[in-house]
């Protein structure tokens, strides 16, 4: 993998006239600062360990980390059996730059073009973009990390030709599922010492069986990561129809978060010293917050039209007042029965992570934003 790093850093890539694009300049200016390949940042120092534990397999793993954050949707999407209707093609949440690419949504995008390249294990690490919620562990760009396995053919020379429910319950599945949670749990292990784990079924379009990994951390169970024995029908399309294998994908902000005890998620896109002096390569260490300014609350009710999408009203907000929106609440809803019309209202934090915000400030940017959600969004403000 060379390193395009600085030309995926142009935000004339991901902006344009094009009708479908809805990449807001605050997002386009996200992309290209590769988190993941500085070593003394937290999301690189957890990618680093992740990538050793790999490295002390008996198994070799090829490293990219550097791919083209713009995909096609035939790479995030057709090429791992993601249904034309399904949710997270749909704009509200992801974001396009014209009508047939976009930024990826997940590492999985380049599963396909790695199998087609023959490789036979790899992992794979990026930054992915989803338009969502806005909260302490919500931020519309993180990172992620993927790794992919493949078996040879002699391996798996008893189950050559079965296909579908047959290959799903032949034992060479079952010893590819053993291999990936053994594998996986052996990471985890790695990363925070002998912990508590949980295997629950889940669902991917793109691997059968489909499994999420859970670990307990102070008294709580959550969610590290999703995986599955890779579909035949991927492998097939990339013309590696020949092969059985597994898949995993993880997000690092989420194990960064909990590992150096990181309590907002806003913290890894800061430039302020006080953050990054906490941090060096190789180094796990519980990160000491310098101070929290106090935050400012401001409460929005409105009207909603049919065809409002709640994502678009997130984003205004990050659009007008950028990082220093810390989160947006639903905190109440209503519907007038006589006039059929629905209101909403919103809470939404103000916190700088490195000034105090005066009142006034914030009422500007609250202002702005009641007219903007009036002209652009057709909400009645009330
Ligand atoms: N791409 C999936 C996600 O983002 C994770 C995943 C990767 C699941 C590989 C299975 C196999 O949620």
């Amino acid at each position: 993998a060379t390193s395009e790093s600085t030309t995926y850093a142009d935000p004339a890539r991901y902006v344009s006239d094009h009708p479908s694009n809805n990449v807001p300049p605050h997002i386009a200016a996200l992309v290209g600062k590769g988190l993941h390949t500085r070593p003394n940042h937290p999301i690189g120092i957890i990618r680093a360990k992740i990538q050793d534990y790999f490295a002390s397999l008996p198994h070799e793993f090829t490293i990219y980390d550097a791919e083209d954050p713009i995909v096609t949707t035939k790479q995030c999407f057709d090429d791992l059996r993601i249904p034309p209707d399904h949710p997270g093609r749909s704009p509200s949440d992801t974001y396009y730059i014209t009508d047939t690419t976009l930024l990826r949504t997940h590492t999985s995008a380049h599963q396909s073009e790695h199998l087609r390249s023959g490789a036979e294990a790899f992992l794979c690490a990026g930054d992915v973009y989803r338009r969502d919620e806005i909260d302490a562990s919500h931020y519309p760009a993180f990172h992620q990390l993927e790794g992919v396995r493949l078996f040879p053919k002699e391996e798996m020379a008893a189950a050559d030709g079965l296909a579908g429910e047959a290959w799903e319950s032949s034992p060479e599945c079952a010893a590819i599922a053993a291999d990936l949670k053994s594998t996986l749990e052996g990471l985890m292990d790695h990363l925070f010492g002998e912990t508590e784990k949980r295997w629950n079924e889940d669902y991917f379009p793109f691997t059968t069986p489909s499994y999420e990994l859970e670990i307990k951390y102070q008294g709580e169970w959550l969610e590290v990561l999703g995986c599955g024995v890779v579909h035949e029908e991927v492998l097939q399309m990339s013309d590696r129809g020949d092969r059985r294998g597994w898949a995993f994908g993880l997000g690092l902000e989420r194990l960064a978060m909990i590992l150096f005890q990181i309590p907002d998620i806003r913290l890894f896109w800061t430039d302020d010293d006080r953050f990054h002096s906490q941090f060096k390569s190789g180094e796990i260490v519980k990160f000491e917050p310098y101070s929290k300014y106090p935050p400012v609350y401001k409460d929005i009710a409105f009207w909603i039209p049919e065809n409002f999408v709640e994502n678009d009203f997130f984003e205004m907000a990050r659009g007008i007042a950028g990082d220093i929106v810390e989160r947006m609440e639903l905190i109440d809803e209503f519907t007038n029965p006589k006039k059929g019309k629905t209101s909403k209202c919103y809470r939404i934090t103000y916190r700088s992570m490195d000034r105090s915000l005066t009142n006034e400030e914030i009422d500007a940017l609250q202002d702005e934003l009641r007219v903007q959600v009036g002209e652009k969004l057709g909400v009645e403000v009330r």
